[in-house]
């Protein structure tokens, strides 16, 4: 109920009356007030006035189940029973594939507040204060070769560029493959990881941090790292950002499965590289090499020309001169 009447509040242009709410939802009038008192105790303002009903005032940053169902506009993602939100959990990655083991169906989300042992890439480790940002993972069970499902990342990255662009208004751009950039500074990292046979996946997850909110970061990552809201001055509301993410990744995703791969996003993609046109260091363990990305190739290769080349990179660390770190 209380997503119902979230839901009816942010719809209307003004004031909802109080019986208006009870005819929708068939309850009685003080079942709505109660919904009504909890939703202020939990942080949103709710203006009441005599013979006009209720208005949303401003909602709570919250990332509870209530507030984000209430945002949601996807088809399949985060469906009837397969929405989990916490306000502490060790990784939502960890969580997406217990999930994914004990049989929850494709689009499972999973959210949290803050982690107690996020993951990052390359065995690092990812930071989400309480109250700061959002950490977040689609659990998908598709049906492609699994050699192509290391692109699931790069369509994620389209989705959290536009939501966090489309949210903010800031240019936001995507560092190959898959960190999003404002101002140069990492707002966002993305770690997927499968469970496949050799020609079979059973599961995908594909976890999203997103640093909202912070106003600081420990020392060794404070030339490196940012926030929405550091970097441009505005508070999103991050039901919201976790709600349009989502959407958008449904839209890109229904692209990337006509094909099993990128052609049909390549374009996007390559106008949100901050690496494109740039020199770049790819840190290949066997063959560091330099060179000039040009943008990336259907399987979501970056190209690099180098001086005599032209090289793909399919993994790998590249880091692009001025951008966190490579400044030589
Ligand atoms: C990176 O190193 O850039 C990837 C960071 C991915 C962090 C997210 S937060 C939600 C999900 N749960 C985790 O434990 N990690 C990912």
């Amino acid at each position: 109920m209380k997503t119902k009447i979230l839901k009816a509040l942010r719809e209307s242009e003004g004031y909802v009356s109080g019986q208006e709410l009870c005819n929708q939802l068939g309850v009685s009038r003080t079942a709505v007030w109660k919904v009504i008192k909890q939703l202020r105790e939990s942080g949103y303002e709710i203006e009441s006035v005599q013979n006009r009903g209720y208005r949303l005032r401003e909602a709570a940053d919250v990332l509870s189940r209530d507030e984000i169902q209430s945002l949601l506009n996807t088809r399949w993602i985060a469906g009837e029973n397969a929405l989990y939100c916490y306000s502490s959990i060790d990784s939502t990655n960890a969580r997406a594939k217990e999930l994914a083991e004990q049989g929850s169906p494709n689009g499972t989300l999973v959210v949290a507040d803050t982690q107690t042992a996020g993951k990052g890439r390359r065995g690092r480790s990812w930071q989400t204060p309480p109250g700061t940002g959002i950490a977040m993972t689609l659990l998908l069970k598709p049906d492609i070769n699994p050699n192509h499902a290391s692109m699931l990342t790069l369509v994620a990255a389209l989705a959290v560029c536009r939501a966090v662009s489309g949210q903010s208004g800031e240019q936001v751009l995507i560092k190959w493959p898959n960190d999003i950039v404002m101002n140069g500074r990492k707002i966002c990292g993305i770690l997927t990881e499968m469970n496949a046979q050799l020609d079979y996946i059973s599961y995908v997850v594909i976890g999203i941090g997103i640093n909202v909110h912070n106003q600081e970061f420990p020392d060794e990552l404070k030339d490196m790292a940012g926030s929405i809201l550091r970097e441009s001055g505005k508070r999103i509301h991050r039901a919201a950002l976790a709600a349009d993410v989502m959407r958008y990744f449904e839209e890109y995703y229904d692209v990337f499965l006509e094909t099993e791969d990128l052609s049909g996003l390549m374009a996007d993609y390559d106008r949100l590289l901050v690496n494109r046109g740039r020199e770049v260091s790819v840190l290949d363990p066997k063959e560091p090499f330099e060179g000039k990305a040009v943008g990336i190739t259907k399987n979501g290769e970056l190209i690099v020309d180098t001086w005599e080349s032209r090289r793909l990179v399919s993994s790998g660390e590249v880091s692009v001169r001025g951008i966190y770190g490579y400044v030589q």
